[in-house]
């Protein structure tokens, strides 16, 4: 297969994990007789330092024309760099919420799992962790909060910030309906989470999902409100297969779920919209303290990668292949910085990426 990847590395840990990724990518592309084509795309920082602005048209149409895009992560630190002096609209994030809303990526698939070899990475107590969980957080992507009218303005001496949260029935369905399918492929069970004891847009997201639902009876769909979940998800994990959620909710809670996992740096992530394209990338953030110091993990773009290779491509014998090697090389020990526990051998960024490559035959 000819594969074309559009690759933002992005700012921060951005660009040593996408190299890695890319490394992985050329060796599956090796061994199961594959073609990349790879165009490098600029947004974020990158793009300001560059281009003036976080995302331009071109970059925006380059990244149409690939078959899916690999990307690190972009922003820096707020404190400190040059970027969040811009008015926010000109800042890092824009360029990343202006390329989903003009990709359509209205589906963010997030997994948060419980590597049995990284048990003792989470952070909750041990008969919790001791259960294991598996979940996937369906978070809609190009509505609510983040895309409503804002404005900030002076009323009678009074400065008023407003943002409009906004959801349509056909937005809703067509997100819940990604989350029922994917439900179908896994344990059968949606937790929809809402706050529809105080929001009308909640409101009609509930109505929507239990219209959805119908036309899944295999599905046991529960609704759970979102305060209820964030205590949930450190409580018993374990309950939880597909969390479908609004955009915002879906961003706190995909935080918290990567956070009880112990081990962001292992944790992928999928946007889609309703072609086979896709955007891939890692859940945590460009990590600017510990950027060009060649010890971040790279293991959730390499993830990342892999849910490539199966959501864009259907390959998912390459697909499985690599995350086969992910769990080789943790069950011989080797760890980044990150995930790093007493026994194991420590390695850094480069190395992880060279020895994922190595157990792919
Ligand atoms: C995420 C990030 C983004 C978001 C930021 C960088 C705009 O936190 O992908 O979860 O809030 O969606
Ligand atoms: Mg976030």
């Amino acid at each position: 297969m000819d594969m074309k990847i559009g690759v933002i590395k992005g700012d921060g840990i951005g660009p040593e994990i996408v190299d890695e990724a890319m490394k992985v990518l050329d060796r599956i592309a090796e061994v199961y007789g594959h073609s990349i084509t790879y165009t490098r795309l600029l947004m974020g920082g990158e793009s300001i330092d560059v281009n003036g602005v976080p995302l331009t048209d071109e970059t925006l149409e380059q990244a149409k024309e690939s078959d899916a895009v690999l990307m690190g992560s972009i922003g820096g630190d707020a404190k400190t760099s040059p970027w969040y002096r811009l008015e926010p609209s000109k800042r890092p994030e824009a360029g990343l919420l202006s390329l989903r809303k003009g990709l359509n990526l209205f589906a963010n698939l997030r997994p948060a799992v419980l590597y049995t070899d990284l048990k003792e990475a989470c952070p909750l107590r041990e008969e919790i962790a001791d259960k294991g969980f598996d979940m996937v957080i369906m978070r809609e992507l190009t509505g609510g909060l983040y895309f409503g009218d804002r404005s900030t303005e002076v009323i009678d001496g009074v400065t008023v910030a407003k943002d409009e949260l906004v959801y349509s029935d056909t937005e809703i369905r067509r997100i819940a309906k990604r989350g029922f399918d994917i439900a179908m492929k896994r344990r059968k069970k949606v937790t929809s989470v809402d706050k529809a004891n105080v929001l009308d847009s909640s409101r009609l997201w509930r109505k929507v999902v239990e219209e959805v639902a119908e036309e899944y009876p295999d599905v046991t769909l529960e609704h759970m409100l979102v305060d209820n979940c964030a205590m949930q998800l450190v409580k018993d994990p374990t309950q939880f297969d597909v969390i479908l959620t609004e955009n915002m909710f879906g961003d706190i809670l995909s935080d918290e779920a990567s956070m009880v996992t112990g081990s962001i740096g292992m944790l992928a992530s999928a946007s889609l919209n309703e072609t086979k394209f896709g955007l891939y990338e890692p859940s945590g953030g460009s990590a600017p303290d510990i950027a060009g110091q060649g010890i971040a993990n790279p293991i959730a773009t390499i993830l990342s990668a892999a849910m490539m290779l199966r959501y864009s491509f259907d390959l998912d014998r390459e697909a499985q292949a690599i995350e086969d090697a992910v769990g080789d090389v943790l069950k011989d020990g080797y760890r980044t910085a990150d995930i790093m526990s007493g026994g194991m051998k420590q390695i850094g960024t480069k190395e992880m990426g060279e020895r994922i490559c190595a157990y792919i035959k």
